[in-house]
């Protein structure tokens, strides 16, 4: 594994390229709660975005709604410059089908908090299965791929192993490996080591260290600080579906501008 990679200060980040993720007053409500009350951000393309705050503060909602798992009451959302789950035709929007929304959602990997891989299939098989049903990638080709994928997580010697016969942090490798054999263009990351047994985070976070390094464009939802200090390029602290404070890592963690930021950092470094 990767280890300690020096960062050259957001070297990756095309500043000048159409933003990956661009929000504009989203909102987001379940029946009479509003959960997201008018988010701006921007992810920029080879960046890693971190999101923090409370729990319940609408983190999660906020990434389903990049990938259009659940649609936004009002606002915009792009993705890569395009409307996330509407095309624009003059000043109107046309609601995409589902095929095209499903088109679209393959450019965008997710993992999750709990690992979601398929129990009965092996790590190989796992990573094998979208290309192979989704995008129609031979087998032969899909199988070198996911062995070469799995290699790069670290997991190389457990292609042939079960899940059950996996670590939560092997497992949450695989699921990495998993969507990225898909050859995202953004990766989305909700809370991917909170699961874990403690000694299995590392592991964990030296893959999404190397992916960034990579460049690859990430937004994190995390808890682990130190992860978004040091390979973090932007971080924002989200309470009760408002962003409250952003900025460079190292700034909004060491020296928080508002008694929110504040209250929260206090309870998690
Ligand atoms: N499908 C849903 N239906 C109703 N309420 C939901 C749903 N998903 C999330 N919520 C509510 O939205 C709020 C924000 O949740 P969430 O986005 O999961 O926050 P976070 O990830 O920051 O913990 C919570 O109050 C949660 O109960
Ligand atoms: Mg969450």
């Amino acid at each position: 594994m990767t280890g300690k990679l020096a960062r050259t200060d957001g070297a990756r980040v095309r500043d000048s390229a159409v933003p990956m993720v661009k929000a504009e007053g989203v909102h987001k409500s379940f029946g009479a709660v509003e959960v997201l009350k008018g988010i701006d951000l921007e992810v920029k393309q080879g960046e890693v975005f971190c999101l923090i705050g409370p729990s319940g503060s609408g983190k999660s909602t906020f990434l389903r709604c990049i990938n259009h798992l659940e649609k936004i009451n009002a606002g915009r959302l792009y993705v890569d410059g395009e409307l996330v789950g509407y095309r624009q035709k003059g000043d109107r929007l046309y609601e995409l089908k589902d095929s095209e929304v499903a088109l679209k959602r393959r450019d965008i990997g997710m993992v999750f908090q709990r690992f979601n891989l398929f129990p009965h299939m092996t790590a190989l098989e796992n990573v094998m299965e979208a290309p192979v049903q989704v995008k129609g990638v031979g087998k032969a080709q899909a199988r070198d791929r996911a062995r070469a994928l799995l290699e790069r997580v670290g997991l190389g010697d457990k292609a042939g192993n079960y899940p059950s016969q996996l670590s939560g942090g092997q497992q949450q490798r695989v699921a990495i490996a998993r969507a990225l054999a898909m050859d995202p263009k953004l990766m989305l990351f909700d809370e991917p080591t909170s699961a874990l047994d403690p000694e299995l985070v590392g592991d964990v976070l030296d893959v999404m260290r190397d992916l960034a390094e990579s460049g690859m464009t990430m937004v994190v939802v995390t808890h682990e600080m130190g992860f978004a200090r040091e390979v973090g390029d932007s971080l924002v602290f989200m309470d009760d579906g408002v962003v409250v404070e952003s900025g460079n890592p190292r700034d909004v963690l060491t020296d928080p501008q508002h008694d929110r930021t504040k209250a929260f950092l206090s309870k998690v470094l």
